[in-house]
């Protein structure tokens, strides 16, 4: 990453989901794939890996994902036919998708679970520590996560889990951290993890976003976790065993992020991350901006 001495260079996208929260219009294209103002919001969590120093990047997909192996890829009858007009504007932005990064593919035959498609990344990143981003969490680039997530994996070795601290009626929907303080303000450890914990049994507010640090202990431990929440192979039913038993290639810890996220899984997140984004951008912001400001003064 950035910091040379961390040595991470691999991240792993799980992008194999069925994205049934957003049908019909992920019924023939992947959820990855929905615009997020002008690009596809696949397309932020790369760069943010990029913008990290990992230059490797594996996505784990499957079945209807070509859409996201054509848009990395070049498009040369679009390419040919900007160049031919003198769009070099549009050209470059066709040409950056193309140019961010060594991607790579692998499929997850069977969607067992995102435990399941980490695990699926083994034979590509091997015995080193790597990187997953979740798709549906969008981190904003002004607020740096993973360059310190890696950080905090040289000073204390194992696994490091990004952590957010919700409202506590939305932690059912996510991995919750019980979690003891360290010498560092924006650092935890993680005594214990549950997936979706049911209303009134999560240990904490601390919900797991979708960013980690993992040491490839992790892949031994997958491997022989059984299927949790939802019938699924949860990848942090395997971070839950590495805090129970250090010696399998612990310990864990969280960095709490206090930055800006915003999560396109779901409808409403969704449409809120665009017009945020929208109004920030300088090209379309301060005209979207002044009809959103009357949109909001006719009363809505
Ligand atoms: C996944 C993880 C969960 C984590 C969440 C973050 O759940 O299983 O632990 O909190 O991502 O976005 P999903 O939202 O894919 O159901």
């Amino acid at each position: 990453m950035n910091d040379a001495h961390s040595g991470i260079v691999k991240a792993v996208i799980p992008a194999a989901g069925l994205g049934t929260r957003f049908l019909p219009a992920t019924k023939a294209t992947p959820k990855e794939m929905l615009p997020v103002v002008d690009k596809p919001a696949i397309q932020y969590v790369v760069e943010e890996a990029v913008n990290a120093g990992l230059t490797d990047v594996l996505m784990i997909t499957g079945r209807n994902k070509r859409a996201l192996e054509d848009h990395f890829d070049r498009n040369y009858e679009l390419e040919d036919a900007l160049r031919r007009k003198g769009d070099h504007d549009r050209l470059s932005r066709v040409e950056e998708s193309t140019e961010l990064a060594a991607l790579h593919y692998v499929r997850q035959g069977d969607p067992r679970g995102l435990g399941h498609a980490v695990l699926c990344a083994q034979p590509h990143v091997g015995d080193e520590p790597f990187v997953v981003l979740l798709g549906d969490d969008l981190i904003d680039p002004r607020d740096p996560l993973l360059t310190r997530m890696a950080e905090v994996r040289q000073e204390y070795g194992g696994s490091v889990v990004a952590l957010m601290e919700v409202d506590p009626d939305q932690v059912h929907l996510y991995g919750c951290a019980a979690v003891k303080p360290t010498a560092d303000d924006d650092v935890v450890k993680i005594t214990d993890l549950v997936e979706k914990p049911a209303h009134g049994e999560a240990p904490s507010n601390h919900a797991v976003i979708g960013r980690y640090v993992l040491d490839p202990a992790v892949f031994d431990v997958l491997r022989t976790t059984e299927p949790g929440r939802g019938g699924e192979i949860q990848l942090t039913d395997a971070l839950r065993r590495l805090t129970e038993n250090e010696t399998l290639g612990g310990p864990v810890h969280g960095v709490i992020f206090r930055g800006r996220r915003y999560d396109t899984g779901d409808r409403g997140d969704y449409l809120r991350a665009i017009v945020r984004l929208a109004c920030e951008r300088e090209d379309l912001g301060p005209d979207f901006r002044a009809w959103l400001k009357q949109l909001v003064a006719e009363g809505l």
